[in-house]
């Protein structure tokens, strides 16, 4: 019966009724109990990812259309790859090659797609703050932050807490570190929202440039401190998040060098050994090697959680679609 999961006690104890929004654009409308739902549903995914014969149809003649306005490897595969394990059909819409070139305006591209194949949720990772929210305005189906500009990716943050509570199995209480451009990243702002909420203590480190003017909305800055210096925001950390410098979003000027911000911001096994003996590492890619991270420390094979951060982003986005997607099954 693996294939009806909806035959299993896992499957079925957890509560989506008590998830009560349409939209996921932000970890900061969530409750923690709602961020657990997610999670807990993710967990019972991640432990059936390996089993190719798990294909539950909850999503069955269901159309799942993504519209990534920005590159992206890890988040519109899995989101692609978690759409067709819940048995829906996927639309990928490669807008570099849309009318948008044309000059067609935002509103009339979304209208004449939601016109043309009437999708049942939309995945949309864009670079202007408030997107999504502003599609969510004028589409009539959940729509998904897959990240927009330096406001959120709710579905990253909520990977990276599902990769840590497997790790370490909670959350609350433990020490995490989040390293390098924290002013320019949306990773940073769901995390440092979402981690405060489950009252994780958040060490945010970063050269004064690339230290936020304030704490993300929905935050709580009581479970967070900030730091300078590399290696004492890492000290007895249980884990250190290390962030790739956002050039896209970047003033020119903000750093001196790549050199110079890898000799003092670059994770080194070095610099890990003040972090906690049993301390792992994470990333949400893409990487810039010898940036803000050594080769030794993100291929080490047991400290560095990288690829099963990757490998839970399928789960993560099966859960979310799952809870978002449940009023037409
Ligand atoms: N972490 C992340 O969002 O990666 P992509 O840009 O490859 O989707």
């Amino acid at each position: 019966m693996i294939n009806n999961p909806k035959n299993t006690d896992s499957f079925k104890k957890v509560n989506r009724d008590a998830f009560t929004h349409k939209h996921l654009i932000g970890i900061e409308t969530l409750s923690p109990e709602e961020i657990n739902i997610i999670i807990d549903l993710a967990d019972y995914y991640a432990e059936r990812l390996d089993d190719r014969a798990f294909k539950p149809n909850i999503l069955k003649d269901q159309i799942v259309l993504t519209l990534f306005f920005e590159d992206s490897t890890r988040t519109r595969t899995s989101f692609e790859m978690a759409a067709k394990r819940l048995g829906a059909d996927v639309v990928n819409i490669d807008l570099r090659t849309s009318s948008l070139s044309k000059g067609e305006s935002l509103t009339d591209t979304i209208q004449t797609l939601h016109s043309m194949l009437r999708p049942d949720a939309i995945v949309v990772r864009h670079s202007e703050y408030g997107a999504p929210t502003f599609i969510s305005q004028i589409v009539d189906c959940p729509v998904i932050n897959a990240g927009d500009s330096w406001h959120e990716h709710p579905t990253q943050a909520i990977l990276d807490a599902l990769t840590i509570r497997r790790h370490f199995g909670e959350i609350k209480g433990k020490k995490i570190a989040i390293c390098g451009d924290i002013a320019h990243s949306r990773v940073a702002a769901s995390n440092m929202i979402l981690l405060t909420k489950l009252e994780a203590q958040v060490h945010v480190v970063a050269p004064p440039a690339l230290m936020p003017q304030k704490f993300p909305a929905g935050s709580n800055s009581a479970f967070i401190q900030t730091y300078e210096n590399l290696i004492e925001g890492i000290t007895d950390c249980d884990v250190v998040m290390m962030l790739r410098n956002q050039k896209e979003r970047m003033q020119a000027g903000l750093i001196e060098s790549e050199d110079a911000f890898f000799e003092e911001y670059g994770l080194t096994s070095e610099k890990l050994a003040y972090a906690k003996k049993d301390a792992v590492v994470m990333h949400p890619g893409p990487m810039n090697r010898g940036v803000e991270i050594a080769d030794e420390v993100a291929d080490h094979p047991t400290q560095s959680l990288i690829l099963e951060q990757v490998r839970n982003g399928v789960p993560t986005r099966m859960a979310v679609m799952d809870i978002l997607m449940k009023e037409n099954r």
